[in-house]
């Protein structure tokens, strides 16, 4: 297939080499057309060379062959990624300015476009309205991804990974990424629980957690790129944490729940015939022992009314004991904070102990680690308590390594 990269002056550009080597491999022909601002973050020979095609950016290049209209009519699929908020504009209005947008205008065959900027300006509405007005005319937009940007800012706008551009893109125009073999969980069911609960104080106050539900969204992501059918049961998450996973070609089923008894039965009833239940989901241990149907007032003069606790059941060690399958793997998570008591492996030992699931890993959380961030850092421990892995890097890092510890038990 001949495929146009287009690729434009965003600090993702980087990420156009990964997707332009990965195409090459997959035995197409790719020409990659940057911007000028592209050629500021790469530079044009890093593109020839891996294209082993010319690279320019402007239509007075190579006049005789008037180069927007052959490329543009000889192309099969046009990628352009990542698309910075200033192209996104330009395409929908129909400008011509450059060899990259003059060959979209003239290019007949789909065009793909996998936008990657801050999420002030992916969310403005002069944005908004360009992605609007170019999915009217059939162009398909990719959604960015969620997670860290430049420096240390985190939202949707970042470019998702060229794989995932390159499968999305490819199967539109029935040119799906063979898989190289089919994954180690291929027919195999998974559950996973994600987020946090939430447990109604009155109808507009609750007791919550700060699980952000990432690390249990890569988990999701890492098991269905895996070939696994994948169930997610998503407690509270963020809405862009959520629409990673439930569009493209590796979606799950999503089931959203909002408190522990919610969880516990989405659980149970997506667990019924699962091969491996994984409880990543940061799950209440104490819930408030009635929820008037009124908000609770302030009195003034009085102070607050005690608010009465009652245990949650504990879902992971039920689902342990029980096993809702025979054979059923079950891992658990254990978020710690060290204290007088006992260190963050020790408190982690003694859980897996005590809730007999066949794996659980153990973080430590708290001072800006675990929740909310991207990276992660796991022990991994048996039901005896033993460490029987480690794993560290991105939390989808440590969802692969999870998941190789998950396989070895199912076989
Ligand atoms: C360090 C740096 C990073 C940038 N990253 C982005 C980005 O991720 N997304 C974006 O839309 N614009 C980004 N910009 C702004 C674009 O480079 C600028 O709007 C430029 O005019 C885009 O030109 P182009 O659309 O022709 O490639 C960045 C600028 C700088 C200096």
């Amino acid at each position: 297939m001949r495929i146009l990269l287009g690729v434009t002056g965003g600090i993702a550009a980087y990420k156009a080499v990964l997707l332009l080597r990965l195409l090459r491999e997959q035995g197409h022909a790719v020409r990659v057309i940057p911007t000028r601002a592209a050629l500021e973050f790469v530079g044009a020979p890093t593109f020839e060379a891996l294209s082993g095609e010319p690279v320019s950016t402007e239509v007075f290049d190579d006049v005789p062959g008037v180069q927007h209209v052959a490329l543009g009519q000889g192309a099969d699929l046009v990628i352009v990624a990542p698309a910075t908020a200033d192209f996104l504009a330009r395409a929908a209005a129909g400008l011509a300015d450059d060899l990259l947008t003059t060959t979209l205008l003239a290019a007949r065959c789909p065009v793909v476009l996998a936008p990657a900027m801050h999420t002030e300006m992916w969310d403005h509405p002069a944005t908004r309205a360009n992605v609007a007005t170019l999915r009217e005319r059939g162009v398909h937009v990719i959604e960015p991804a969620s997670g860290r940007l430049t420096g240390t800012d985190t939202g949707p706008g970042r470019l998702p990974d060229p794989e995932d551009i390159a499968r999305e893109a490819l199967s539109l125009v029935g040119a799906a990424q063979p898989e190289a073999e089919p994954g180690d969980l291929a027919g195999r069911r998974v559950v996973v629980s994600a987020g946090g609960t939430r447990e109604a104080i009155d109808p507009v106050r609750f007791i919550g957690n700060r699980s952000s539900g990432r690390q249990g969204v890569a988990l999701a992501q890492a098991a269905a790129a895996r070939g696994a059918d994948v169930t997610l049961v998503a407690a509270n998450l963020a809405q862009d944490v959520t629409d990673q996973v439930v569009s493209g070609p590796r979606a799950c089923a999503v089931v959203r729940v909002e408190s522990t008894a919610e969880l516990r039965e989405a659980v149970r009833a997506a667990g019924a015939d699962a091969d491996v239940v994984v409880m990543a989901a940061a799950v209440a241990d104490f819930r408030p022992a009635v929820t008037p149907d009124a908000k609770i007032k302030k009195v003034p003069g009085q102070g607050p009314a005690p608010i009465e606790l009652v245990e949650n059941p504990d879902i992971l060690a039920e689902l342990a004991h029980e096993r809702l399958r025979p054979g059923q793997v079950v891992v658990g998570f254990a978020a710690e904070t060290g204290d007088a008591s006992g260190s963050v492996l020790e408190h982690g030992r003694a859980k897996a102990r005590r809730k007999g699931a066949d794996l659980i890993a153990v973080n430590a959380v708290g001072s800006g680690r675990g929740f909310g961030t991207d990276s992660n850092e796991v022990t991994l421990l048996d039901g005896a308590g033993d460490v029987v892995g480690q794993a560290s890097g991105s939390k989808r890092e440590v969802a692969d390594a999870l998941w190789d510890a998950v396989v070895k038990l199912l076989s």
